[in-house]
């Protein structure tokens, strides 16, 4: 079993750090942020992701994994150092301030036994050369420590889940034996293993970012285009997703992508393109649908209203996806911006992230969480984020404390005839024609498998 340093303890590092840990490994991990760590001593994890917290708790008690806000308290001679930071836009840039602060602070600390040390953080190519660099200058080191780049691709809401059971492993290494030394770090998980150089492993964690977004802001155009002919882009997808070439995933229309991921790294992906020389068109295209995505939806409403000053909406949904308590980035955020902005009264409401949104907004966004309440005497509700426990409404009992039942779905996610029945005025995205009562409808498993199910009808 390994001795591990894991610098931040953010959604990537403390997920990475607790799970090593539930490995048999013995980790430390530090943050700078003092209240973080605080907290984290007590068992406490001061974000919303599910398993973590009794994971984190577990490794605590069995004296696996600990916390602190000093890296001088960790082992000198780790054997392994995960870079979890924070990498920001700063502009249209991805900022590494925090990345060579943490290498800063490792090349005067770690002693000369020289552990392996991985950046896990999202970064532009190039980066784990550069800070191979700097750790050998900074330590005068003959020749260059290798730095290892291990890009991470969990998802919100799902981490514990997806860092042990990942879809595949990136190893970027020029030495070979740094590469197998954290390939064999991850020999209990099962997924296929990509041993490239640094560059290729740091791009490949942008691309793949990218090109979801890609995905996302091509369905959101075709279903405008449903709107246009009369068509309906959920059936749409389906019929799209059964082609193994083409896939299911992130073919739902919407109100966009959002999160601290998928608009960094393509903005960060299309500033790389620029900067060396190249046209980032089909980039640009996508972030440009995506930014027009919750204006179209404040456009029809403002249409269903007859205008928006002086409306009351509550948007249902601030996290950027369910099982989150994330906003950045959130689309709830862009929607309720303008909501205000064209006059409109708004609520916010969601079931984890209602407090951390109060707190972003300065008191000058009611932010509830229970949308019955939210909905008081509200116009219009708005469905941003497709949390279960907004899904599961009682339709009836909404419309009933609404002054004037309208719903804009911007997740696609609620049955329009049941919302039509329930008495609203359905507005959903890129579904200009209610779905056909169908006898047997196809559907799709988790897994991807063909299942046909019974109508109630
Ligand atoms: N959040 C995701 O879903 C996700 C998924 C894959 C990859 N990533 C990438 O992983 C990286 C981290 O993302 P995150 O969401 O965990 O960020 P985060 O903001 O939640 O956490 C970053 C943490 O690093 C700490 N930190 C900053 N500088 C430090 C230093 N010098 N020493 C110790 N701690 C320091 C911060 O206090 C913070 O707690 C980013 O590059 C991100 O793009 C994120």
């Amino acid at each position: 079993m390994s001795n591990i340093t894991v610098i931040g303890a953010g959604y990537v590092g403390l997920v990475t750090a607790a799970c090593f840990a539930e490995m048999g490994n013995s980790v430390a991990c530090v943050d700078i942020d003092e209240a973080k760590v605080g907290f984290l001593r007590r068992g406490i994890v001061d974000l919303y992701e599910p398993q973590l917290e009794p994971l984190v708790q577990r490794n605590m008690q069995s004296g696996r994994l600990s916390f602190t806000t000093d890296i001088r308290d960790t082992d000198p001679s780790p054997d392994f150092v995960f870079v979890c930071v924070g990498t920001p836009l700063n502009g249209d840039r991805i900022d590494l301030t925090y990345v060579y602060t943490a290498f800063t602070s490792l090349a005067g600390f770690l002693a000369a036994s020289a552990a392996r040390v991985v950046i896990k953080s999202t970064v532009p190519p190039g980066t784990s050369k550069e800070m191979a660099a700097l750790l050998s200058r900074m330590r005068n080191a003959k020749g260059v420590q290798p730095v290892v780049s291990n890009p991470e691709f969990l998802r919100e809401g799902r981490a514990v889940h997806d860092f042990q059971n990942p879809n595949r492993i990136i190893i970027g290494a020029t030495d070979a034996c740094a590469a197998e030394a954290v390939a064999d770090l991850y020999r209990q998980v099962n997924a296929p293993l990509i041993m490239t150089d640094p560059s290729t492993a740091e791009l490949i964690k942008l691309a793949s970012n990218a090109f979801l977004a890609t995905k996302i802001s091509f369905i959101n155009q075709v279903a405008a285009l449903c709107e246009s002919v009369g068509a309906d882009v959920t059936e749409l997808a389906q019929g799209m997703g059964f082609d193994h070439r083409i896939g299911r995933d992130f073919l739902d229309a919407g109100v966009g992508y959002g999160g601290s991921c998928l608009p960094k790294d393509t903005q960060a992906m299309t500033e790389l393109m620029v900067a060396h020389g190249l046209q980032p068109w089909l980039l640009q295209h996508v972030m440009r649908i995506n930014g027009e995505q919750p204006l179209r939806l404040v456009d029809k409403l403002e249409h269903a209203l007859g205008g928006l000053a002086g409306r009351r909406i509550a948007v249902l949904g601030l996290a950027f996806k369910p099982n989150t308590d994330d906003i950045r980035c959130a689309p709830a955020i862009s929607l309720i911006n303008e909501l205000q902005f064209r006059g409109a009264e708004v609520r916010g409401c969601d079931p984890v992230a209602w407090n951390r949104a109060a707190y972003a907004f300065r008191g000058q966004v009611q932010c509830l969480h229970d949308p019955y309440v939210a909905a008081q005497g509200c116009d219009a509700v708005v469905l941003a984020t497709e949390w279960p426990q907004f899904l599961g409404m009682d339709l009836h009992r909404l419309a009933q404390e609404m002054s004037r039942p309208i719903l804009v779905d911007g997740r696609n996610s609620i049955d329009p005839e049941k919302a039509q029945e329930a008495g609203f005025t359905y507005i959903g995205v890129g579904r200009s024609r209610l779905p056909a009562p169908a006898k047997n409808q196809a559907a799709i498993t988790e897994r991807g498998e063909l299942v046909h199910v019974e109508s109630s009808k």
